[in-house]
């Protein structure tokens, strides 16, 4: 957006596209902090992974809407710890860790508060996109991949992993990979996700005891 108060082509776009999504409406309508909760939503009505899940990560957590549903659906003193790199308004319920969850102090502070025993492990984060779509395939697969091989050291037994993925050529091969560590892999493209997006979610179930 320029300074001026005339909008960019892109943001004039942005703007009009937010305007007319009726999950934008919706969010707002019912409270919550973005329209990104339908697409958890819709996984978990799909293979209810919340309701059961005593230790929870939410990673790339702001706004907030994941966690929002997180602490909605989850049981009663499940323990929830959402992080991301950026500050966002605490929640009930939530342990909030702010910083690059890359980072081993990061790693280690979020292990502190689930023993290595998370039983679900979401990841809707995404790194900042140039548009070019190979370019951005390529730089969500290596997040995916680095929130992966955390799960293995913090994800229990029997745990549950969601990660979102911009599809572009080299998914399949990540999710046939991951068939060794799950029972059941598959992608699921979320009604409320966007057709025109190349968004799409890896679910990953029931880890296999390592
Ligand atoms: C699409 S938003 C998440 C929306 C959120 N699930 C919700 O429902 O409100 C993606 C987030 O991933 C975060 N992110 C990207 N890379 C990250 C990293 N290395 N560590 C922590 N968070 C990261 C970004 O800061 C951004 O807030």
């Amino acid at each position: 957006m320029k300074i001026s108060g005339k909008m960019s082509l892109s943001s004039r776009r942005w703007l009009d596209r937010q305007n007319n999504d009726p999950y934008v409406k919706k969010a707002h309508d019912e409270g919550y902090r973005s329209r990104a909760v339908y697409k958890l939503a819709e996984i978990d009505d799909k293979y209810r992974l919340i309701r059961n899940a005593k230790s929870i990560i939410d990673l790339g957590a702001a706004p907030g809407g994941w966690s929002q549903l997180l602490v909605q659906r989850s049981c009663d003193g499940a323990k929830i710890v959402a992080v991301d790199l950026l500050q966002f308004y605490p929640m009930n319920g939530l342990i909030q860790v702010i910083g690059d969850f890359e980072d081993e102090a990061v790693q280690s502070e979020i292990m502190s508060y689930t023993d290595g025993k998370a039983d679900l492990i979401v990841s809707d984060m995404a790194p900042s996109t140039i548009g070019h779509a190979q370019t951005d395939h390529l730089r969500i697969m290596r997040l995916v991949e680095s929130a992966y091989y955390f799960a293995q050291s913090a994800l229990a037994s029997g745990g549950n992993f969601v990660a979102k993925i911009f599809r572009g050529g080299e998914e399949k091969k990540f999710l046939d990979s991951a068939k060794k560590d799950f029972q059941k892999v598959c992608f699921f493209k979320p009604k409320s996700s966007r057709k025109v997006s190349s968004e799409i979610y890896m679910v990953a179930l029931n880890r296999i005891p390592q």
